[in-house]
């Protein structure tokens, strides 16, 4: 099973561009899956149908369906929404409103991406298209594995010992519940999957990401803070797709000047993002809905290749040897080097970039070595280990 991830600022195009991959992929022989997980969904919009949280069919060999992170919590973390919504009703928050609380911003990747590791297992897809929410929160959220692992490792170990100890004592007392031995089965499974999920991932054949953007500024920085992070998090990405370029024969009159600073932008685009392959979609003077728009949009941007082909593929971290030790060098195209912080605790390499952390679970080779010097040149971010 492939799964190609479309994320980006809001309004680029993402949605679009998943439905037109999904149609075309179908149209290909391929069992296709188009899922939404941004929770404002547009995905049915697009495709001219009504969708639920379940598969259900849109065309032939082509499934759509929409994430919905209640119908997900209800049915595969009921120990995990039960214990969190029982703890907010006993510190006096209303059932509704503890309901509402339970489900985090963002919630809806996880939803998706435990999903994803269900249909890998299940071998019922060939291709599986992620129609993502704006990038900030898609970002955070594939390096959910890393951070649950965190948590894990730091405090659901802890607490499980201490209920234990608590439940036969003060836990008699207490007026706010302790989780049950099944809360942590749960959460014990949700951590096993979420190692799964990583690997599926960091894989780039089972799954990459593509980069959707318009030529305009603010979009473009923002794409250039997503590329540093899904290098950070080691995620594979594809190719970046520039869609709604105005096409040169709107260079007369009022769109004169939009033309010029598409020009300036699309400069700073192949700086930027040289190393990726770069795919057009010219700005349609309509909007790009129901299922004939939307084919020819995938032929504008793949041409007569399969649009769910592998393109490319990054692979930004590296571990290798030197002459006094190892290093690690990771891919950090757009990072600045005085906001960067690496440092060493026992097997794991942190790394700071702004306001994301990542973590590196360093090979079994690299114990005992001393963290050497930290160098950021020409976009590469060398830790050696001595
Ligand atoms: N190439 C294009 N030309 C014209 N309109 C487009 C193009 N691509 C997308 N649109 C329109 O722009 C709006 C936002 O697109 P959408 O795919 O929903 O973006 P996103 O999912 O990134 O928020 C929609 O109305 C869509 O029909
Ligand atoms: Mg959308």
């Amino acid at each position: 099973m492939r799964t190609i991830i479309y994320t980006g600022k809001g309004g680029v195009g993402k949605t679009s561009l998943s439905s037109s991959t999904a149609l075309a992929a179908a149209k290909r022989g391929h069992r296709t899956l188009v899922m939404s997980t941004d929770s404002a969904h547009s995905l049915g919009d697009s495709l001219g149908t009504s969708l639920g949280p379940d598969p259900i069919p849109v065309a032939p060999n082509l499934d759509a369906l929409e994430v919905d992170v209640l119908t997900e919590m209800e049915r595969h973390w009921k120990e995990v929404y039960g214990y969190f919504t029982a703890l907010l009703q006993s510190q006096g928050v209303e059932e509704i409103t503890a309901k509402e609380f339970v489900v985090l911003p963002g919630m809806d990747m996880i939803a998706a991406l435990l999903l994803l590791d269900e249909y890998k297992r299940q071998e019922r897809y060939d291709t599986v298209i992620m129609d993502t929410a704006p990038t900030a929160d898609t970002l955070r959220l594939l390096s959910f594995p890393d951070v649950l692992r965190w948590y894990f490792e730091h405090f659901f170990k802890i607490q499980k010992r201490m209920v234990k100890v608590a439940r036969p004592t003060v836990g008699k007392v207490m007026k706010t519940p302790l989780p049950t031995d099944r809360f942590f089965d749960a959460i014990q499974q949700l951590y096993d999957r979420s190692l799964s999920v990583r690997e599926l991932l960091s894989d780039p054949r089972h799954s990459t990401v593509r980069l959707v953007v318009n030529p305009q500024k603010m979009v473009i920085s923002e794409t250039q803070r997503a590329y540093t992070y899904l290098c950070l998090f080691g995620i594979p990405i594809e190719m970046l797709v520039v869609n709604k370029v105005y096409p040169a024969s709107s260079k007369d009159g009022y769109f004169a000047e939009v033309l010029k600073e598409q020009e300036q932008n699309l400069a700073t685009i192949r700086e930027a993002f040289g190393d990726l392959p770069i795919l057009t979609s010219p700005r349609y003077p309509y909007e790009v809905i129901g299922s004939e728009r939307l084919t020819k949009l995938s032929t504008d941007v793949f041409g007569e290749k399969d649009p769910s082909a592998l393109f490319a593929s990054t692979n930004p971290v590296r571990f290798t040897s030197t002459k006094s030790g190892k290093a690690v060098s990771i891919e950090l195209p757009f990072a600045e080097s005085e906001k960067l912080d690496v440092s060493l605790r026992g097997d794991t390499l942190y790394i700071r970039v702004g306001w994301h952390k990542r973590t590196i679970l360093l090979p079994y080779s690299y114990a005992g070595l001393k963290l050497g010097e930290a160098r950021y040149v020409g976009g590469r971010l060398t830790v050696n280990f001595r």
